[in-house]
């Protein structure tokens, strides 16, 4: 695996990064992560923009978009991507001492990685969630890298015999530890507005609009866990997993269980309009 490093590219066990980078001590950064298929990025412009809101949230100068692409080209050249998904993480970077207060000057660490998967070809089968407190902060529309909370929600979720949480707040339905959600009912397709409690996901809004393109209605609002136990349909969003159905929320079945027409039908709609 190549990876690029500050300028470098380097075998992936050479790249090394600074004990004192702000990553490293603080998880003073951000991240991305774009989608490639066949050798392609997927929806590139809408993630530079959500890089360029993170990168200013945080005060890190940004680079120009060309550069950003070219780099992450030569990631997809360099390691033979043809699906997979590009991972840049830009953080503060490289103080000489650990220090809450950032000196000012610090040139940011910059890593990209192109990583080979195995992207869903057809709706995959519902999985369960777990329904659990949002104990995140209060920005989660930035795309930090300091993960503690997803990372023990989603382990929580996982020894309950969950794939993923779904969050709420005082039973306000957030999103998950790495996805969105929406529901159905009675034929309203009902996603979490985006405010700072979510990560405006670029497959949720590209949803969004692929739905209202094609004539459905699309309700961005706020909703309960009553409104959630009740949804005919359930299904959650993230770039590598596209549309995955929803079939459990914990020991509560959604509907029959299995895909609703809705959900099948924007699988579809995201199949044919993606590369
Ligand atoms: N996760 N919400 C959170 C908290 C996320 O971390 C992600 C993405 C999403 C979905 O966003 P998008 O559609 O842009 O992938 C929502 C990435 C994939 C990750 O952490 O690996």
């Amino acid at each position: 695996e190549t990876v690029y490093l500050n300028g470098d590219w380097l075998p992936a066990e050479a790249a090394k990064v600074s004990v004192f980078d702000r990553g490293f001590l603080f998880a003073d950064g951000i991240y991305e992560v774009v989608t490639v298929y066949a050798g392609q990025l997927f929806l590139l412009d809408r993630h530079l923009q959500r890089l360029n809101r993170s990168l200013s949230a945080l005060g890190i100068a940004n680079r120009s978009d060309s550069e950003w692409q070219q780099l992450f080209e030569q990631a997809i050249q360099k390691n033979a991507i043809a699906d997979g998904f590009i991972y840049l993480q830009v953080t503060r970077g490289a103080d000489t001492k650990r220090s809450h207060l950032p000196a000012t000057m610090l040139t940011p660490t910059v890593f990209i990685s192109a990583t080979h998967i195995q992207l869903p070809t057809e709706l995959p089968e519902p999985v369960r969630v777990c329904v659990m407190d949002d104990i995140r902060w209060l920005r989660c529309d930035i795309k930090s890298i300091s993960l503690l909370g997803n990372i023990l929600l989603k382990q929580q979720a996982v020894a309950m015999g969950g794939m993923e949480p779904l969050l709420h707040r005082a039973g306000r339905v957030t999103e998950g530890a790495s996805c969105n959600y929406f529901i159905v009912k009675n034929g309203r397709l009902i996603t979490p507005p985006k405010d700072e409690l979510i990560l405006p996901g670029i497959t949720r809004d590209w949803l969004v609009e692929l739905a209202r393109d094609n004539g459905i209605e699309v309700h961005e609002e706020a909703f309960d866990l009553d409104a959630l136990y009740a949804a005919d349909e359930c299904f959650l969003t993230s770039s590598s997993r596209e549309i995955q159905p929803v079939g459990w929320l914990d020991e509560h079945m959604v509907a029959d269980g299995r895909p609703g027409a809705m959900t099948r039908q924007l699988a579809d709609l995201f199949r044919a309009n993606a590369p």
